[in-house]
């Protein structure tokens, strides 16, 4: 029987878009003999629907607009039954398409998808899922606990303050004079969020305070980070219940961005071909790498990961290494760095689709 997979996507964080354009490439590269899928398209609305596969499919960019998750006619519904979990399609008294659903893969960034709140739904429902859990994709969510998680593990992290929305709206001038003993320029960002949404570089004290309203249109709560002067190296790192360390990483890719603005902003990241250049495997020094590669392993284990994770860090010219973040459900498009890093090992990325299938297939349901 093949196993039953639900692919999940679309969702109601400003990254709906590129999951649409991630369960188009999935859905490509998913062997049908061995699973049996089911579309599950979350609406910018928030309503959930069943998506036939061929309108998956179909999701690109075209002439700049991006694709969506259409609003439904009918409304998915999930059940917990005697058979396991199911979804269906409600068609108003009726329930139509009742399917199985053995595992989820939740294409989703951001809020409300990668960080914990719709792991937890399948935890609670029976449901095997691919990649991290509840805990970890919450953690991997927030910049500021992601932090505390990588400090306590004694990875290298950089100088940064938090603005809480209390210690915004009430004590701003204290929140700036920490702010001003950081060295410029700084990084403001929404502290959960992603795709580079909301964060602006800020060159001095003058432009902080509307970075910090920028940054709030997303997140209450904001993170200034001191600005690290190095490259950016990312590590793809795969859960491997058969290695001692349990999950391995690849080798490293360099993202080299081209445009003015000097930082992997949104339209660098999807929309601007020639504004990024990745690089496999990045040019480091043999011990450097090694050395980044473990901190991927180590990050990985900080935040409790399962399945995949990237780990992002900066490495500057005297070979210092700063870990940026971890992203628990990394951009997983054919042409994203996750896969490309795995493919240069040999790794197709239908293979890579199949193992972390397998891998969710293989844990339990429930606490592990
Ligand atoms: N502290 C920093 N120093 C230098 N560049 C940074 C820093 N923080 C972020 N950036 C730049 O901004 C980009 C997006 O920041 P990041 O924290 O990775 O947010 P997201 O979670 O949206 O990917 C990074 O890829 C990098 O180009
Ligand atoms: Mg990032």
């Amino acid at each position: 029987m093949p196993t039953k997979v639900a692919l999940v996507f679309g969702g109601v964080s400003p990254e709906h878009a590129i999951s649409c354009l991630t369960a188009a490439s999935v859905l490509g590269a998913i062997d049908r003999s061995r699973y049996d899928v089911v579309g599950i398209g979350i609406a910018k609305s928030g309503r959930w629907t069943q998506v036939p596969l061929e309108e998956i499919a179909d999701y690109r960019i075209v002439d700049g607009v991006e694709p969506a998750v259409r609003e439904p006619d009918d409304d998915a519904v999930f059940m917990v039954t005697e058979q396991g979990a199911e979804v269906a399609t409600r068609a108003g008294e009726n329930l139509l398409d009742i399917r199985g659903v053995d595992v989820a893969f939740a294409l989703l960034h951001g809020p409300f998808g990668e960080d914990g709140t719709l792991q937890g739904m399948f935890e609670m429902m029976g449901i095997r899922y691919v990649g991290c859990g509840v805990t970890s994709s919450a953690v991997g969510m927030d910049k500021q606990y992601m932090r505390i998680a990588f400090e306590a593990a004694g990875l290298p992290v950089g100088p940064y303050v938090i603005a809480s929305d209390h210690r915004w709206r009430h004590f701003p001038d204290a929140v700036l004079a920490e702010v001003g003993a950081l060295q410029f320029p700084v990084f403001v960002k929404p502290c959960r969020g992603g795709s580079s949404i909301g964060i602006s570089r800020v060159e001095n004290a003058a432009g902080l305070a509307d970075a910090i309203e920028e940054a709030r249109r997303f997140d209450p709560k904001v993170i200034i980070e001191e600005g690290i002067d190095g490259r950016e190296i990312e590590c793809a790192v795969l859960g491997n219940p058969d290695t001692p360390d349990g999950c391995e990483a690849s080798p490293l890719g360099e993202v080299r961005v081209l445009t003015e603005d000097k930082f992997y902003d949104y339209r660098t990241k999807y929309f601007d071909e020639d504004g990024a250049a990745l690089d496999i495997p990045a040019a480091l020094d043999v011990d450097v790498a090694a050395r980044i590669q473990t901190l991927a392993k180590r990050a990985f284990h900080a935040l409790d990961c399962e399945g995949l994770a990237r780990a992002d860090f900066f490495v500057t010219d005297d070979g210092e290494i700063y870990i940026n973040e971890v992203n628990t459900m990394p951009g997983f498009t054919e042409i994203s760095m996750f896969p490309l890093l795995w493919q240069s090992t040999g790794m197709t990325y239908a293979e890579l689709v199949g193992r972390l299938i397998d891998l969710a297939v293989g844990r339990n349901a429930g606490l592990r």
